[in-house]
């Protein structure tokens, strides 16, 4: 099979490349490198002991990604920016990347005649207040315009499975955190605002001490709860709904492990895993942070048989590895 991996070129992108070089099909990138790095393609390569391809261009870009389309079976459309506070304050700069992009992909692959997607979508979907957890009946109710950028896209891929010959796959993923087993290829984040690599600064002496944004809410031990899936478990679940692309039609599935962990579990997950303690400070909830998200993954489970298999310990262990072997990340 010939895949064609938007945004291949980032965090989950280099790790589902590594999947698909490893499970034998061809592969072509197409990245900008705004927020890529060519130096995780070329550890993939190594990993993989294959080539892939890489066009280095904007999914917005009609004759080159037509070019690019030619003589693939299905895309997998990750290039979008994900910085949900970046969006509140430069929503045009989402609405044109992530969604915009997405419609201009589209129009590509109709003029390509290529009709297999495989779509990046999102929990930030789903609003604050909703019941937990969160199942694919759940109304969606975006809180940010990242959020609400990645829903309309999901809209347009209804549609066009409807008015179209496209078949889709929309997976909303929870929160992926870890790397791969060979901390040759993790997540390059300089400035993170994400909990595990924050923790993983604590630990390194990069900061001085881990904040945790609330210890007072409503929660079994006061701090908040999400649903993190390792990044190894999330490139499984594409490659198992690629092949649910033999089906016609438009399909969603939340992909979370449905066993949410707080903050002061993912702390004692870290000292477990490094044998020290995380030096942490109590402090005042974060704005738009909600006490809980946790998915019910039980669709793709029993449609698919997916079931994510990696622990918090290994999401811990596998994050530590690249991180310490790659302090500061992909070299420039
Ligand atoms: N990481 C998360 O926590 C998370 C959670 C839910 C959903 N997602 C979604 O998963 C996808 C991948 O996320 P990630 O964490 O790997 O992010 P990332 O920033 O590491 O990767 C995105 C890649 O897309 C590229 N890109 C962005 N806009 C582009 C464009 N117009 N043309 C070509 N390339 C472009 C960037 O250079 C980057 O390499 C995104 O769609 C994101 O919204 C991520």
């Amino acid at each position: 099979m010939r895949a064609l991996v938007t945004g291949g070129a980032g965090y989950i992108g280099s790790h589902l490349v590594l999947a698909l070089l490893e499970a034998g099909h061809q592969v072509v990138v197409v990245d900008d490198l705004s927020n890529g790095h060519l130096e995780a393609l070329r550890r993939v390569e190594e990993l993989a002991g294959r080539p892939c391809s890489l066009i280095v261009g904007d999914v917005a870009d009609r004759p080159k990604m037509v070019s690019a389309l030619h003589g693939v079976d299905v895309v997998l459309h990750l290039a979008a920016f994900k910085a949900v506070g970046e969006s509140m304050t430069n929503p045009e700069r989402y609405f044109r990347n992530n969604t915009g992009g997405l419609a201009s992909l589209l129009e590509s692959m109709v003029d390509a005649g290529v009709s297999r997607l495989i779509y990046s979508s999102t929990a930030a979907v789903y609003g604050e207040g909703s019941l937990m957890p969160l199942t694919e009946q759940t109304p969606p109710g975006p809180d940010s315009p990242y959020g609400a950028s990645k829903l309309l896209g999901e809209q347009m891929l209804q549609w066009m499975c409807r008015c179209r010959d496209l078949r889709a796959v929309s997976l909303r993923y929870f929160n992926p955190v870890g790397a791969h087993p060979s901390g040759r290829i993790g997540e390059h984040a300089r400035t993170p605002s994400n909990l595990v690599p924050r923790v993983l600064m604590a630990l390194t002496g990069d900061v001085p001490a881990l904040t945790v944004f609330g210890a007072d809410y409503d929660t079994p031990d006061g701090t908040c709860l999400r649903d993190y899936i390792h990044i190894q478990d999330l490139v499984a679940a594409h490659m198992v709904a690629i092949g649910l692309l033999e089906r016609p039609g438009y399909h969603l599935y939340n992909v979370g492990t449905g066993r949410p962990s707080s903050v002061r579990e993912v702390l004692d997950a870290a000292r477990r895993v490094t044998g020290r303690a995380v030096p942490f400070v109590d402090g005042p909830r974060r704005a738009g942070d909600v006490p809980e998200t946790v998915a019910d993954p039980s669709r793709f489970r029993q449609d698919l048989g997916f079931e994510a298999k990696r622990d918090l310990d290994e999401m811990v262990r596998d994050a530590w590895r690249w991180w310490t072997q790659n302090p500061g990340g992909y070299p420039e």
